[in-house]
């Protein structure tokens, strides 16, 4: 297993004791530490549980029964389709593999290099919207036919291509 570095260490050292006195201490942190890490690393549920005096099993089980918790690290960019039915007949799967095509993620899965991941979802409760595409936290309706999804994603790869141009000729400068 890959150990977390001090800086993230001592994030969840002050996630814990900023909410530990609150009531209902786990899910509060365990909301932050998914916000801030993008994840919920093993170390984090064991310092919950130290904590709080809940069995690491519990905390775990908390964070596998909420889908907004991830054991694994998340892509720097987050693409939801919902995979529900009004959505799956709307044509989600060719939505699917249509971000798989563009990003190089599969579902439920994050690309090679950490830019994204594509998370299969349950109905959003937006049926009338279907097929529905989340990116970033920005919802698309019809996402299949919206070309404004596609150039979402592929606006994300440019600045993102940017980004590691201008870091890579940093590094040059350096050298
Ligand atoms: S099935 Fe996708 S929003 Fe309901």
């Amino acid at each position: 297993m890959e150990r977390l570095n001090a800086a993230a260490l001592a994030d969840i050292e002050n996630i814990v004791a900023k909410h530990i006195d609150q009531p209902g201490p786990t899910i509060e942190i365990l909301h932050e530490v998914q916000d801030q890490l993008g994840y919920v690393p093993f170390e984090a549920i064991q310092k919950i549980s130290e904590a709080t005096g809940t069995s690491v099993a519990e905390v775990y089980g908390i964070v596998m029964f909420y889908s907004q918790f991830t054991t694994e690290p998340k892509g720097k960019h987050v693409i939801n389709v919902c995979l529900g039915t009004a959505c799956y007949v709307k044509g989600a799967q060719q939505l699917v593999d249509q971000v798989e095509r563009l990003t190089g993620a599969g579902v439920n899965g994050t690309s090679e290099d950490g830019l994204f991941s594509l998370d299969a979802t349950r109905c959003l409760g937006a049926c009338g919207l279907a097929p529905v595409g989340i990116i970033d936290g920005k919802v698309y309706g019809n996402a299949l036919n919206d070309p404004a999804f596609t150039k979402a994603v592929k606006k994300i790869i440019a600045e993102e291509a940017v980004e590691e141009e201008i870091v890579e000729e940093k590094a040059e400068e350096k050298v």
